[in-house]
């Protein structure tokens, strides 16, 4: 079952008179369950292809289908909506909210989502545990090392189930033992049942996926 798909897609930057086809005619399709990575050198696109696909961007032109719903042209609002449900954000700096505990971090998401608090304890905990974070859960950000917060940003991420786990450079601002420890949880919920895309400029990083697809000059390659 394919879970998106990108069809004929292009995004065409305009700045003064010049045009700049940051994604020019990209087909791609996600199945289900597949641990995909897309990869390629700077200003290949790949920061553009995150936002569409993380429904941040709508394209210039052609057809992108999340979940079998054609989401090309839909109004931000419908497009906040869908998101906030259907994809699990995962960044390079980890984006975690400095005054919260770790814990609240990862509570936050299912409160926007009006889970029932009762419920909401038994996600962020399950969530705390499966990156094996729980015992750090009253710490806040500044309080953890960076492979740390990035276990909390994933249990933040993952905490309600989304169709989607999607992560911006997971390791950019990582070591490489806390790199391979992100990678090896990004594998795990992969084999859990998981579909994740995981945007690198690494290609070492890239080869841990299942499938890499790789751009350049905003084609695939
Ligand atoms: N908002 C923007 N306005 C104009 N040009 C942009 C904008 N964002 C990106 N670009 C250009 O689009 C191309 C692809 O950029 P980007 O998607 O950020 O690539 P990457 O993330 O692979 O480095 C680059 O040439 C970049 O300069
Ligand atoms: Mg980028």
């Amino acid at each position: 079952m394919k879970l998106l798909e990108l069809i004929n897609i292009s995004k065409i930057y305009k700045t003064g008179t010049e045009h700049l086809a940051a994604l020019d005619n990209i087909n791609i399709a996600v199945n289900e369950g597949e641990f995909t990575a897309i990869t390629g050198a700077s200003g290949s696109g790949k920061s553009t292809m995150m936002n569409l696909l993380g429904l941040l961007d709508t394209p210039t032109s052609g057809t992108y289908r999340f979940m079998g719903e054609d989401v090309s042209n839909l109004p931000e609002k419908t497009l906040t909506r869908l998101r906030n449900k259907s994809i699990g954000f995962i960044f390079q700096s980890f984006n975690l909210i400095p005054t919260l505990t770790a814990e609240e971090n990862v509570e936050l998401p299912l409160i926007y989502r009006k889970i029932p608090s009762s419920r909401r304890e038994k996600l962020v905990k399950n969530a705390l545990e499966a990156v094996g974070i729980a015992h750090r859960k009253n710490h806040r950000p500044s309080e953890l090392s960076g492979g740390q917060q990035q276990r909390v940003a994933i249990a933040r991420a993952i905490a309600a189930s989304p169709s989607l786990i999607l992560a911006d450079e997971p390791t950019g601002n990582l070591d490489s033992t806390a790199a391979k420890t992100v990678m090896s949880l990004l594998r795990r919920l992969h084999e859990s049942g998981a579909t994740v895309v995981i945007i690198t400029h690494d290609p070492k990083i890239a080869s841990s996926a299942e499938r890499v697809i790789t751009v350049a000059d905003g084609r695939v390659v």
